[in-house]
């Protein structure tokens, strides 16, 4: 089973260059920074903020599903300038089949500097060594270039495609189902990322 630990203490975590916390209430204004700009929303397939109240709702809402066990959201906090720079997610967490769906997105100033390949590797691994997971899924728009490239990155495979099984505003959208398992994980990070900086 999923560790239930970790839904009555929540897991502070830190990577290299970030530190993932629990949101507060105060987060407020910059998840609605992120969840109001059209490039971070552009393949989400879900609706803008319209205002600071619409993420104030989406905190709570959040609070709400990780206290019944069902999702565990992170603030990702830039440790340089102690700015919160993205959000991380384990979410629709099937506790009897040790599997969960992830979620994730960042301000795009902050995009290209590979903080989220670093995220996901760092969650990633809490998932599978603490939370114990077996399988982790992501589903996304397959326009999405830039979330595929993090999720290959990452080592997920494409498992799935599903024509026009969303209607989003107005419209029926394709999705692609992406999957990592506990033992095609990459524990050992250092050569991925030392190869794409030798790219640059
Ligand atoms: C998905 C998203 C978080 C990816 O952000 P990103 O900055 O492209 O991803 P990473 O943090 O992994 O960075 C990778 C890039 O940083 C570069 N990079 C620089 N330094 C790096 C390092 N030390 N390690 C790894 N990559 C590094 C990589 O070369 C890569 O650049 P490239 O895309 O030109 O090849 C971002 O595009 C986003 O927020 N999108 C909107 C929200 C969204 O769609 N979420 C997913 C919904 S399913």
């Amino acid at each position: 089973m999923v560790n239930e630990y970790y839904f009555d203490n929540f897991p502070e975590l830190e990577s290299e260059r970030l530190i993932f916390r629990r949101f507060s209430i105060d987060d407020a204004p910059d998840v609605f920074e992120i969840r109001s700009d059209d490039r971070v929303m552009r393949f989400m397939d879900s609706h803008k903020h319209r205002n600071v109240y619409d993420s104030e709702g989406f905190i709570s809402k959040n609070f709400e599903i990780y206290k019944k066990g069902n999702g565990l959201f992170w603030a990702i906090v830039e440790k340089a300038s102690g700015e919160l720079v993205g959000d991380f997610a384990f979410w629709r967490i099937e506790k009897e089949n040790r599997r969960a769906e992830i979620g994730y997105s960042m301000k795009p100033k902050f995009w290209g500097k590979g903080f989220m390949t670093e995220a996901m590797d760092r969650l990633l691994r809490f998932g599978f060594t603490d939370l114990n997971l077996h399988s982790v899924e992501a589903e996304i728009n397959p326009e999405n270039e830039n979330s595929e490239k993090v999720l290959l990155r990452m080592g997920f495979k494409r498992e799935a495609y599903f024509r026009e099984n969303r209607f989003f505003d107005g419209w029926f959208l394709d999705s692609a189902i992406y999957s990592l398992l506990e033992r095609d994980f990459k524990y050992d990070m250092s050569n991925l990322v030392a190869s794409v900086n030798s790219k640059k």
